[in-house]
């Protein structure tokens, strides 16, 4: 099995959509949203930081309002990034130890992404680093993995595809929970003109309650309120930095 991501970024438009096309995830109908939750707490708000921000799709729809960058942990995801972002800063960082060296008045770690720190302090870490990088009045937005009281044990999710007429893919993924962790093994055919390959990663998430990030995000001094995700049974964290 191969490091998260590390094969499978450049199938992961096809599976989860992008900015044109709706799949798994509508990511259009996500960008309004968020951008009418940040109009709403700081009307004034230029700049935008996407942490975990994959292969940049929330960039490339968010890039007409805010002047963005974007951060992530894998190389190859920011490799499928820079391709749709020519001009926009892209960082390669690990959150639970990102240091920009400056502020944005938006930070936002979206899609689960924060699921893949599955350490408690490690968590408290990287939400107090996302944090650190917003101005006064600046607005966090997490969107958590699942909350542990919505887990479904023996979920067996139907197989996943998609095609862009060069490059088909199918995947199929099997997932366990033990105590807080869960474990999901992505299995993905991916045909070319070249023949198919199978790519098989494994992800290592934990269920973090919601009260354990707004406990985070109050720690690193947030006025915090929690909303509802597009995605059932997710949460999505949003905190105000007082000016
Ligand atoms: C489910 S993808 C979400 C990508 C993108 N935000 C989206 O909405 O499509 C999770 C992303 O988190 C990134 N990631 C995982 N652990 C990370 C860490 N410790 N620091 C920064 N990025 C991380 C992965 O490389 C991957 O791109």
């Amino acid at each position: 099995l191969s490091e998260s991501y590390s094969r499978s970024a450049r199938v992961y438009d096809l599976i989860y959509g992008d900015e044109h096309t709706a799949r798994i995830k509508d990511y259009a109908a996500e960008a309004k949203e968020l951008d009418a939750i940040i109009r709403a707490r700081n009307p004034s708000a230029r700049t935008l930081l996407d942490v975990a921000c994959g292969t940049g799709v929330h960039l490339a729809l968010l890039r007409g309002r805010y002047s963005v960058e974007g951060a992530d942990l894998s190389p190859q995801m920011l490799a499928v990034a820079a391709r749709r972002l020519p001009g926009v800063p892209l960082h390669q960082a690990d959150m639970r130890s990102l240091a920009l060296g400056r502020t944005y008045d938006v930070v936002t770690c979206l899609f689960s992404s924060i699921g893949y720190v599955t350490d408690a302090d490690d968590l408290v870490t990287a939400i107090g680093r996302l944090a650190q990088h917003l101005s006064a009045g600046g607005v966090l937005i997490i969107d958590g993995w699942v909350r542990p009281d919505a887990w479904q044990d023996g979920y067996r999710a139907d197989p996943e595809s998609g095609s862009d007429g060069v490059t088909d893919v199918v995947r199929l993924a099997a997932t366990r929970r033990e105590g807080q962790i869960t474990t999901l093994d992505m299995h993905h055919l991916v045909r070319t003109a070249a023949g198919i390959e199978h790519v098989a990663e494994r992800h290592v998430m934990r269920l973090v309650p919601t009260s354990e990030h707004v406990a985070a995000f109050e720690a690193a001094g947030l006025r915090t309120e929690v909303l509802p995700q597009s995605m059932p049974g997710r949460d999505r964290i949003v905190g105000l930095r007082p000016r």
